[in-house]
């Protein structure tokens, strides 16, 4: 079926075939990116028997599929190889952390091995013999008790600490953290890293430090060694919350010595403010790449369509584009993501489209060879003169509910339409939309909107996104990577972005195109730069059923 087969991308990551969901121990090893995988051999659908896929990358785009690294075979596996996280050990070697869903459905931690450490593709895994290595504690659910961090020497005591996630009993979401000198024994550390109220389970909590100053990434376990210079990181807590499947992170200090860590913000602690993404976009991980000095960030972004779909065409999800972290140390308020310097190799045929004015009202196709494959650059400019003329407030704009891009009000919604056939009738938009507050200041929206992305009837379709921080002087910027059936898109430099499936029917092969449009009633908007790139594939699209 050649609809189904046209979903597959060229540049962002998938198995071959068969059912992905979280990227798991992520890690460079001996010139090598690792990327391990919640994967079921058995088919396209989640199911008890999810082993860790591998594959591995000199670039992190282009990725050897390899055998499986470990299969559930254990009693305290048998139910699933379930998340976890990698440590490099000072010496260079690994330690592979994982949750284990036993016989009896019992969430317990345990450990494995790189069987050959010379080996640079880590062909083969141990797992421990004395497996599991950790039982939930007392008072907590045997089946809340999963997904344990990447591992970090706390100098005080030279041993290490990890971190795993759960709920207590009033459902508030708890960060756990253990100390062990060799990850076969470990004892819970007094108190709790962090709770939340009514945030329930959190799963794949993710816990690193980001500079206040450079754009490099730091380590963990340098930046414990380093932190009597505690002001010059924040620790970044992120969790996966169970309830309502989204990734939250939030900004704060951590205090070691107490086993806590505190949002800077309380408005904006974990699950209450910062999202990563306002798509699909989950069960996402960081690991620090010591090969470029940065901290990449992966997600799984899962489909939107039937789990019928799914069957049918074999295979389900997809990795986001691995994204580099840092603080956004213009606002100091939240992160900002990028795709990773490499992404820029694959650019092919470039088309400069820059001073293109769309008046209001309208939109304008832009002239391109191919549109399945891109990586779009746009800064919008909305005439100064009609920004002053609008006075009145107008505070309820909301991306999900107002109408999304064919919504219109005086300053938006405007931006770009991508995937969209002939008849502009399917349509994926990435737009902002501006509005004036009370106290006269303007607040910007940065959503996207799948309402039209596919003729298809079984696809969960929404219009996404939040408000996103413009400073002075700046313009409203985006880059969209277009990848058949992702749309994944970055704001203000990364502050916001936002991921989506979609599953066009029309605009597909020589049939997508990207238009500019602008749908507010008052302003022309000026495409002040907008270059875009077609993008090579990063592996064959060949799917072997
Ligand atoms: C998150 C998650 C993890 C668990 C894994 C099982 O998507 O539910 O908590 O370890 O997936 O596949």
């Amino acid at each position: 079926n050649a609809m189904l087969q046209w979903q597959r991308t060229g540049f962002h990551f998938q198995p071959q075939k068969n059912w992905m969901n979280d990227p798991n121990g992520p890690v460079y090893y001996k010139g090598w990116y690792h990327l391990f995988y919640q994967y079921n051999p058995e088919g396209a659908v989640w199911g008890n028997k999810i082993a860790w896929g591998h594959a591995a990358s000199r670039d992190l785009l282009h990725w050897r599929h390899l055998p499986i690294a470990m299969l559930p075979d254990r009693w305290y596996d048998i139910n699933g190889v379930w998340t976890g996280s990698a440590t490099t050990l000072p010496d260079g070697r690994l330690a592979v952390l994982y949750t284990g869903s036993t016989n009896t459905s019992v969430q317990v931690q345990c450990l494995a091995l790189p069987t050959n450490p010379e080996d640079p593709l880590l062909t083969n895994w141990i797992k421990y013999e004395g497996n599991p290595v950790l039982y939930p504690p007392p008072a907590i659910g045997a089946k809340d008790f999963r997904d344990p961090t990447t591992a970090w020497l706390d100098p005080s005591d030279k041993t290490w600490r990890v971190v795993i996630g759960s709920k207590d009993a009033h459902h508030a979401g708890i960060a756990m953290t253990y100390k062990t000198k060799d990850f076969v024994h470990y004892e819970l550390v007094p108190g709790l890293l962090h709770r939340v109220p009514a945030t329930g389970m959190w799963e794949c909590i993710d816990f690193y430090p980001v500079g206040t100053r450079g754009d490099n990434g730091i380590d963990m376990s340098e930046a414990m060694a380093k932190s009597n210079n505690a002001e010059d990181v924040v620790h970044v807590m992120k969790a996966s919350m169970d309830d309502d499947r989204h990734d939250y992170y939030a900004l704060g200090r951590y205090d070691a010595a107490a086993n806590t860590w505190a949002p800077m913000d309380p408005d904006a602690d974990v699950g209450i403010g910062l999202r990563y993404d306002w798509g699909k976009f989950y069960a996402s991980k960081t690991f620090y790449d010591p090969a470029k000095r940065r901290r990449v960030l992966w997600g799984w972004v899962g489909e939107t369509d039937s789990e019928r779909a799914d069957v049918a065409k074999g295979w389900a999800s997809l990795q986001s584009i691995p994204r580099t972290v840092v603080l956004d140390t213009k606002t100091g308020s939240n992160l900002l993501q990028w795709p990773v310097e490499e992404v820029e190799t694959l650019r092919t045929n470039s088309t400069d489209l820059s001073g293109i004015t769309i008046d209001h009202g309208s939109v304008f196709p832009l002239n391109l060879h191919r549109a399945t494959q891109l990586d779009i650059l746009a800064e919008f400019q909305l005439d100064p003169l009609a920004v002053d003329a609008v006075v009145e407030a107008d505070v309820g704009y909301n991306c999900s509910t107002s109408g999304g891009a064919a919504g219109r009000g005086a300053l938006g919604p405007f931006g770009l339409l991508v995937l969209t056939d002939r008849r502009l009738r399917e349509q994926t938009a990435v737009y902002f939309y501006v509005s004036r507050g009370l106290d006269g200041s303007l607040r910007t929206h940065f959503c996207q909107d799948e309402t039209r992305s596919s003729y298809a009837n079984d696809i969960v379709k929404r219009v996404v996104g939040n408000v996103v921080p413009v400073l002075d002087g700046e313009t409203l910027s985006v880059r969209v990577l277009v990848d058949h059936s992702i749309v994944e898109s970055f704001a203000q430099g990364g502050r916001s972005t936002a991921t989506s499936r979609v599953y066009p029917t029309e605009a597909i092969y020589a049939n997508a195109g990207v238009y500019l449009f602008n749908n507010a009633t008052n302003a022309r908007v000026t495409a002040k730069s907008l270059v875009v790139h077609e993008m090579d594939s990063s592996y064959n699209q060949a799917y072997m059923a």
